[in-house]
């Protein structure tokens, strides 16, 4: 072997060793966050991530003005919708960092009246958090929502699901969460149904389907994907039933979407307002690891108890 090759294999060695090293190191120091909830602050605990190390962040934060968790570190009793806001973007700017080029984020946000008049919270975080890329803005609809007695307006039966992404290339498994084609269901309205499958030119529209408002226009060929259709942005469902948190969890079946959607097998998912821990018992039970943090030491405990109660194979 000449000199000048051996000296390129040793440079290769050592390159993967300090590579291999610097990995280890990084693993090592989120090893102490992994698999856990750490209680404090979540803007001052993002500081203490290593870089890169979270593929996702699944959140629903404290709305604003609307619960007092009695807690000198909390978000959401800010005196003016601004400040709230400018609080929760403090949250994921610092959290970026600790975010890998492929990660992003799921924040789910509810709105607020202030003297009858909708304030739009989370469209106004939605635009003020500009550092990272708005990619959707998925809307919870909850179809056992409270009844209320406004007459002056419709009953608010739904919340913002909004995803970002820190680069313009980022981790997204469509066919994860793929939903059932309506055409193809059983109340079908098309006639000759699946027989449009992977046909060129199987177009319904002109033929004897033609005129039927039910169906779209396109190449069907290609529009009905054999795993289901791509996930729409209205998501049923019912609220959750956990009842030991004083205040609402959000339900397991959004967070399994969005970490199906955008955290692989064995990634790391974040919920910087952990509460009761919903996002860690989904992330587990999926087998992806987790990190809460959480202001309130309750909070973190009722969240330990619970994911210590479910089994997973
Ligand atoms: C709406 S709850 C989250 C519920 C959670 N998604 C679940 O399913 O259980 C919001 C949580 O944020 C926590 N919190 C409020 N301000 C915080 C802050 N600055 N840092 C960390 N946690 C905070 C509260 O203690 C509360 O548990």
């Amino acid at each position: 072997m000449s000199s000048k090759k051996c000296r390129g294999k040793n440079v290769e060695a050592k390159v993967a060793s300090t590579f291999l090293k610097a990995k280890g190191a990084v693993n090592k120091e989120l090893k102490q966050y992994l698999d856990r909830f750490h209680c404090g602050s979540a803007e001052k605990l993002a500081q203490k991530l290593p870089p890169d190390s979270i593929d996702t962040i699944v959140t629903s934060p404290p709305y604003f003005q609307q619960r007092d968790y009695g807690n000198p570190k909390q978000i959401g009793q800010e005196p003016t919708p601004e400040e709230y806001v400018a609080s929760l973007v403090r949250v994921f700017t610092a959290l970026k960092p600790a975010v890998k080029e492929s990660g992003s984020i799921w924040i789910v946000l509810g709105d607020k009246y202030e003297k009858n008049r909708l304030l739009g919270m989370p469209w106004r975080f939605a635009l003020a958090l500009d550092d990272w890329i708005l990619r959707s803005d998925c809307i919870w609809h909850k179809p056992n929502a409270m009844p209320s007695s406004v007459k002056t307006r419709p009953t608010t039966d739904h919340e913002y699901v909004f995803l970002f992404s820190k680069s313009a290339q980022y981790y997204y498994d469509a066919d994860a969460i793929r939903e059932p084609h309506v055409t193809f269901s059983e109340n079908s309205k098309m006639r000759g149904g699946r027989n449009h499958f992977g046909k060129r030119g199987g177009t319904p529209e002109q033929g004897k389907n033609s005129g039927d408002l039910n169906l779209h226009d396109g190449r069907w060929d290609q529009a009905f994907h054999p795993l289901g259709r791509n996930k729409r942005t209205v998501w049923s469902i019912a609220l959750s039933k956990f009842r030991e948190a004083h205040f609402a969890v959000f339900p397991e079946q959004l967070v399994e979407t969005c970490v199906l959607a955008t955290c692989p097998l064995g990634g790391v998912v974040l919920d910087p307002f952990s509460g009761a821990g919903t996002t860690a018992v989904v992330a587990k039970r999926l087998g992806r690891h987790f990190v809460g943090f959480d202001c309130s030491a309750e909070y973190c405990q009722i969240a330990r108890k619970r994911l210590n109660a479910i089994d997973v194979d």
